[in-house]
């Protein structure tokens, strides 16, 4: 029987998830379909006990249920109780369910950094793909700063997943805290609203924007004309990706074919 997988969210018409899981089902073999399914707001209970009564074997999670996912969940990963949030669901029989957050690993995975302990991180935003990466660099070591237009939230973050070196502030602060750091993340969805930060020279440190597409493409543009290094959100929307293939079928997938699809599709759209 072809087990069933999918990715819940709303919007979710455009996800990528489905062409990097196909593409991977279909080179390793595996009798299995991935749906992108839409769910709105307050219906993801509901749409899990509806999955529950197919040949699901697992779902990823993404906005705005990541929170509900892990709530849903009978047992959970260490990664997903702390960041109080999942993006991959595991069905265990019995309308139960296990939860895994996989966007912490998959970003320190598609950051590839061999020596992080002198790293000190500047993250912009605090929502919610701000905590996941904030918890994998404080687990790994890196110091890391917060930046955040409501302040608030970059200190509740800090609280929350910090460790007793990391530092927050307002997001009007970012040119005289980038100067130290080694590296800016940047999780804000400006992008979506056409705003960039203007950055000061780069000299060969890395800017990583973990959107991708159109969106990044302005503030990755210019951050390599101040001679940053760049790195879109492409290689960690397909590790966290890779990480919830290998808990499904206990074998990891081959990434490098699943980021060339993905950048093959964003050309044709663009
Ligand atoms: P995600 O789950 O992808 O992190 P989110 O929780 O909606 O998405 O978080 C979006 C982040 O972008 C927030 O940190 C938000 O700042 P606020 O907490 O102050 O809302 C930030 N953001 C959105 N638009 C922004 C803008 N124009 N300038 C600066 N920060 C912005």
């Amino acid at each position: 029987m072809t087990k069933l997988l999918g990715v819940i969210g709303d919007p979710i018409a455009h996800s990528l998830s489905p062409l990097i899981h196909n593409g991977w089902i279909r080179d390793m073999g595996y009798d299995a379909a991935y749906e992108a399914m839409h769910v709105p707001d307050g219906e993801f209970s509901q749409a899990l006990e509806t999955l529950s009564k197919r040949d699901i074997l697992g779902v990823n999670v993404t906005l705005p249920h990541k929170a509900a996912a892990f709530l849903a969940a009978y047992e959970a990963s260490e990664a997903a109780k702390t960041i109080g949030a999942a993006n991959t669901l595991t069905y265990l029989g019995n309308r139960s369910w296990r939860a895994d957050n996989t966007d912490a690993p998959g970003f320190l995975s598609a950051l590839d950094r061999q020596n992080p302990d002198t790293d000190e991180v500047v993250i912009l935003g605090a929502g919610g793909s701000a905590a996941a990466i904030v918890y994998a660099l404080t687990k790994s070591s890196y110091q890391v700063t917060i930046l955040n237009r409501t302040v608030e939230k970059a200190q509740a973050l800090a609280a929350a997943l910090g460790d007793s070196s990391t530092v927050y502030g307002s997001i009007n602060q970012y040119r005289e805290c980038i100067d130290s750091a080694a590296l800016v993340i940047n999780t804000t969805s400006m992008g979506y609203q056409g705003d960039i930060l203007d950055l000061p020279a780069g000299d060969g440190r890395l800017f990583f924007d973990i959107s991708y597409g159109k969106v990044a493409a302005p503030q990755l543009t210019h951050a390599r004309d101040r001679g940053w290094q760049t790195k879109d959100g492409l290689s960690m929307l397909v590790a966290q990706a890779a990480v919830s293939f290998e808990i499904w079928f206990g074998e990891a997938p081959d990434r490098a074919a699943a980021l060339e699809r993905c950048q093959w599709a964003m050309k044709a759209v663009s």
